[in-house]
């Protein structure tokens, strides 16, 4: 769906503020709505008239943040009210799609952070650890790998991110993009603090604490965000996006960058 040329109803933008608030208040029900929600699910309704409630909701003295999380949720209720559900990318979508290559990337993130959890909670009770100990060798395996992982979300926000909101709505990655500041500045402290009792510049007990403190952060915040990029930002794309070509484009374009965390 492209946005260019799109004409905005007003009416559905007075709609879409109505609902974006009544979620907001926690008093939304979708059978109260009943047919309402389905006329406005995409593609009834277009990313400039998205756009638009979302920008009546934040001149109304609204976060941004908090107008694009009420649209976000509105699409993904919309859509799971006129379709059914959700589309299961990792059998719903060929191997050559983009977004399957991008869910496998979160896989493999997610066993580098369980093993981090795992990792953490074995250090956690000791009272000393040696640089050639299997737990801190394990910890640096963790940690070089995370960072090289720190590829994937470079990749997003320089090849897809710009396709889907230009293609979507503007706003629609936002919430994901302060998620990856957050994480990118996690990972960072976690291979350095690493690197510091490699190096023998901090004692245990600091190491310890410091390791508790980054994992107990970056573990939830991470599995939060794929989850996230998965259930929501990846369901909206895919709904309003139809045109393959786009697709294909976003596919072209991670080719060039290839399998991130894995180069021959
Ligand atoms: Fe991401
Ligand atoms: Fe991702």
């Amino acid at each position: 769906m492209e946005t260019v040329e799109q004409q905005i109803n007003y009416d559905k933008v007075n709609q879409l503020v109505e609902i974006f608030n009544l979620i907001g208040s926690g008093n939304y029900n979708t059978s109260l709505l009943g047919e309402i929600i389905i006329q406005l699910a995409p593609p009834h309704i277009t990313a400039k008239e998205i756009a638009a409630a979302e920008q009546r909701l934040i001149n109304a003295g609204c976060p941004a943040e908090t107008a694009g999380h009420l649209s976000a949720t509105f699409v993904v209720i919309a859509l799971t009210e006129s379709t059914g559900g959700t589309v299961d990318l990792k059998t719903g979508l060929p191997y050559n799609h983009i977004l399957r290559r991008i869910v496998a990337e979160h896989d493999m993130i997610r066993c580098f952070i369980a093993d981090l959890t795992d990792v953490t909670a074995e250090i956690k009770p000791m009272n000393t650890l040696s640089i050639t100990s299997s737990e801190f060798m394990r910890l640096c395996h963790i940690a070089q790998h995370l960072k090289a992982m720190e590829e994937h979300v470079r990749a997003e926000e320089d090849t897809i991110f710009p396709e889907m909101e230009r293609h979507a709505w503007a706003s629609l990655c936002r919430d994901a993009r302060n998620d990856h500041s957050y994480i990118t500045i996690s990972i960072g402290d976690l291979l350095s603090i690493v690197k510091s009792f490699g190096k023998s510049s901090i004692k245990f007990n600091e190491f310890r604490a410091k390791l508790i403190y980054v994992s107990d952060y970056l573990c939830p915040t991470m599995m939060i965000h794929l989850k996230k990029e998965e259930n929501t930002l990846f369901q909206i794309a895919l709904a309003m996006i139809r045109d393959q070509r786009i697709w294909g484009r976003m596919k072209a374009q991670y080719d060039y960058i290839g399998y991130c965390g894995i180069h021959a």
